[in-house]
């Protein structure tokens, strides 16, 4: 369709029909027009897979792939790219043709909940990544929605926070991703962050939107709200942004009225509805209508997806220590795997980018698949739940009318529920609901029971009120913040089955914030009072303990940020047991950002394997037992204490998490690497590390030029050698230098990066390009990219800690390109 045919459809439409088009149908649809033949286009989560329009638990199954640290880790264009294809097949399974990712913010405080979600502290790295993935994701059919523009760098109050970003941060940071995500990745949609940016919410904030991503940059999709974060009608729609999510209409639902009363509303809607059918038209949404109920699962199907991800993961991987080459393990190693994480896959975060994965393989499955079984113990140690866990068993909810009479049934899986959609004639904002599921105790003893709800719920075992999360209800961390606290208790039951049963009931929230109503029943029997005991005996009889710590996604979640950087539970305690019993200790760390280690000096081997999707304990066991070289590199400095943080300094609370409404980026430009550089503190790994299993150098490095021009590229031929007997990755990373300026200017900074795979012995070669932005600043003042005339220099290493090569370069005369977006 040409934009002559979208101006005719347009001409077509009624003011009341292009209105209807700019808020949702429902959560995952926008509207259908039948008269006009304009079908509905359904949207879903993202990132690390296409959950369907189902509930974040319990919904369709789907291929869970690497969430974003994982991806960032591999610094591979290529495989982002790989990983985009696969990813529309997988939407177009779930009736999507829309994908809502890559989430592309930048790690700015180490203790930010959706720090797993993102790719980088580096706007080039994320950038760079996050296009590949867009065009990968594009190629096949499915729009990518780049989120959360803009200065969405961390959960707390979320919904209201106002990020107060200086114009330099803003641009040579925040915006940086996004910029790339839409002149190279060419994303056809984006959407706005529930945050304010500098005053306005990020959804109707017509610099944002209108001047520089629009106007500027030349983005001509679909801008959409977060999920509840429009907060006007005809205001948002001037300020561009097209659709609100989800719906029905809520914050818009006096946009029609407000449209007949003004010529300039009418205008926006207009275009707005016309964005709305651009993306309709960009994912072949006119010519081949979806079902957009349908919804598939394929597992067997899709070997090609499942080696992706299992390759993808390895990739990620990152080998932090190999102290004395004890990995990788031999082919006959005897293992005992040890750890809160060893039987339970940890494959992603929490929150929205959640979804029903195909499967969770666990380090212990994947060592033994490897391994074989009769070499492989297991102990669990200790443990490491924020909430206790969840059961998999059938779920039978009753609704209750007023009388108490069941006017509706459904049958589920699973202790924890969540609902988008309800039953026919059941009130989403008044229902009552009664939820029985049976608890199994395979023992008569003590098991620890617990609750937590958005809404109000209680706990009935066996006829008799267990827990009282009604009368007593107090916020908590649980569902985006919109639920309870935990309620734990403990209680002694025979052995065999007990009955429970839940009710709950949904409570007022806030005007202007979504009701959401979930809840999730937690039982175990408590820890054995050996556990550490038995962990050291079973460690003290294997060859090698590797010890499989870390977090999951109730610590590493959406609407809350993460509780700390110390590991949670006995874990550090438990690694130290185990390296006392068995000096083979090998670490498997899996969290979805930064951790101290206080046990690191002692412990030989360490692996971040992140949360790397459904295949984790292959993936773990190929690196492990050197089937795939350890390819990953810290996208993300480690700091060695919270107090290193960037956002952690003088003025805590105003610059994390935020005072008074508002969260200030007071640090500037100096996050990530770039604070490393300016505070000179010794970070625990530094940005951009990561060990290979074999070594290599860099002999060389050539520049095609010593000068350059204002308006010119450089680029630089790097020699990378291997010089070991394996064959294994490696990452060159390129930072330049501003030696003259008199500007605040970070010390370093990535500009390019290229990932080469060499057999033993093989010398290769990485192409690195630069271009003037490379060498900009933004002046704020000029309102423009300036690169100054004089002396710059190229840094070229493994990490931003080991830059062994420096190439002089000098730029004959000042460059500089102005931005039309204005302040
Ligand atoms: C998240 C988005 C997500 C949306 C829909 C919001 O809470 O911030 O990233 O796409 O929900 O699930």
């Amino acid at each position: 369709m040409t934009s002559t045919d979208l101006d005719h459809l347009l001409d077509q439409m009624t003011l009341e029909e292009q209105v209807s088009l700019l808020a949702g149908a429902d959560f995952w649809r926008t509207v259908p027009i039948e008269r006009l033949n304009i079908p509905s286009l359904k949207v879903t989560d993202g990132p690390a897979g296409a959950r369907g329009g189902g509930p974040l638990v319990g919904g369709k199954h789907t291929a869970a792939f690497p969430v974003g640290i994982s991806l960032g880790s591999t610094w591979n264009v290529e495989l982002l790219r790989e990983v985009g294809v696969h990813l529309a097949r997988e939407a177009l399974d779930k009736g999507a043709g829309v994908l809502l990712a890559p989430t592309i913010n930048l790690m700015r405080s180490t203790l930010n909940g959706r720090n797993f979600e993102n790719t980088s502290e580096d706007p080039h790295l994320t950038g760079k990544l996050g296009a590949a993935y867009i065009q990968g994701l594009q190629s096949a059919g499915v729009a990518a929605t780049v989120k959360h523009y803009a200065g969405n760098e961390s959960e707390y109050q979320r919904n209201s926070i106002n990020s107060v970003i200086g114009e330099r941060a803003l641009r040579e940071l925040y915006l940086r991703p996004f910029e790339f995500a839409v002149k190279e990745g060419g994303s056809w949609a984006i959407m706005t962050g529930y945050n304010k940016l500098n005053g306005p919410f990020c959804s109707e904030n017509p610099r944002l939107i209108t001047d520089i991503l629009r106007g500027e940059w030349g983005f001509d999709g679909l801008v959409m709200s977060d999920w509840g974060g429009t907060h006007s009608a005809g205001k948002s729609a001037r300020a561009g942004l097209d659709l609100e999510m989800p719906g029905p209409a809520r914050a818009r639902a006096g946009l029609l009225e407000e449209a007949r009363n003004d010529e300039a509303t009418r205008q926006a809607v207009r275009e707005a509805a016309r964005n709305v059918l651009r993306l309709i038209e960009r994912t072949g949404t006119f010519d081949n209508p979806r079902d957009v109920r349908d919804e598939v699962e394929r597992d067997e199907e899709y070997a090609d997806t499942r080696a992706l991800i299992r390759r993808a993961g390895a990739e990620g991987t990152v080998l932090l220590r190999n102290a004395g080459g004890l990995l990788p393990l031999p082919a006959n190693a005897k293992v005992a795997v040890i750890g809160p994480n060893a039987t339970v896959g940890q494959v992603m975060g929490g929150g929205s980018a959640q979804m029903n994965a195909h499967r969770r393989t666990s380090p212990l499955e994947g060592l033994r698949a490897a391994l074989g079984e009769e070499n492989v113990t297991h102990a669990v140690g200790c443990d490491n739940d924020r909430f206790l866990p969840t059961l998999d068993v059938p779920l039978h909810i009753e609704y209750l009318g007023e009388g108490g009479q069941v006017v509706a049934t459904e049958d589920k899986r699973g202790s924890e529920t969540m609902w988008f959609s309800f039953p026919e004639g059941v009130d989403p904002a008044s229902f009552r609901a009664r939820l029985s599921l049976t608890l199994t105790a395979p023992e008569g003893g003590e098991y620890d029971l617990s609750l937590a709800s958005a809404g109000l719920g209680r706990l009935l075992v066996d006829g008799e009120e267990a827990i009282d999360n009604w009368t007593d209800w107090t916020p908590g961390d649980t569902y985006f913040g919109l639920g309870s606290r935990e309620m734990r208790t403990t209680r002694r039951l025979s052995a065999g089955d007990h009955q429970a049963v839940v009710e709950l009931t949904p409570r007022p929230v806030a005007e202007g914030i979504f009701n959401l109503s979930a809840v999730r029943l937690g039982f175990r029997a408590p820890l054995s009072p050996t556990a550490l005991e038995d962990a050291v005996r079973v460690a003290s009889e294997a060859d090698y303990a590797v010890v499989c710590i870390g977090t999951n996604g109730d610590w590493e979640t959406e609407g809350v940020d993460r509780w700390g950087l110390d590991l949670p539970g006995g874990q550090d305690d438990l690694v130290r047991a185990v390296l006392a019993a068995n000096p083979n200790t090998i670490v498997l760390l899996q969290t979805g950002g930064p951790v101290l280690m206080p046990w690191l000096e002692g412990v030989p081997a360490v692996l971040q394997g992140w949360f790397p999707g459904q295949e984790a304990g292959h993936a773990f066991a190929d690196v492990l037992l050197g089937q795939a070289d350890p390819g990953g590199r810290l996208p993300q400095t480690f700091p060695a204490r919270l107090e290193d943080d960037p956002t952690h300094p003088e003025t805590p609370d105003v610059q994390y998490p935020g005072e008074n409404g508002q969260v200030e980026y007071r640090e500037g430009l100096f996050i990530g690497y770039r604070h490393v550089d300016r505070a000179g503190t010794t970070p625990l790994f530094p940005f951009g590390f990561g060990l290979s299993y074999t070594t290599f150098e860099l002999p060389d490095a050539h520049p095609s030029a010593a000068e350059v021009a204002p308006g010119g590229e450089v680029s630089v031929r790097v020699q990378v050698r291997n010089r070991g007997e394996r064959t294994g990755q490696q990452v060159v990373q390129l930072y330049v230098r501003d030696v003259e300026t008199t500007l605040e200017r970070p010390e370093k900074e990535l500009k390019a990066f290229g990932k080469v795979t060499l057999g033993p012995g093989e010398t290769g070669e990485v192409n690195l390009t630069l271009d003037m932005r490379s060498l900009a600043y933004f002046d704020d003042t000029r309102n423009a990219w300036v690169a100054d005339a004089g002396q710059f220099e190229i840094l070229i290493g493994t990490s931003s800690a080991d830059l062994p090569l420096t190439l002089p370069l000098t730029l004959t005369g000042e460059w500089s390109e102005g931005v039309a977006g204005g302040k």
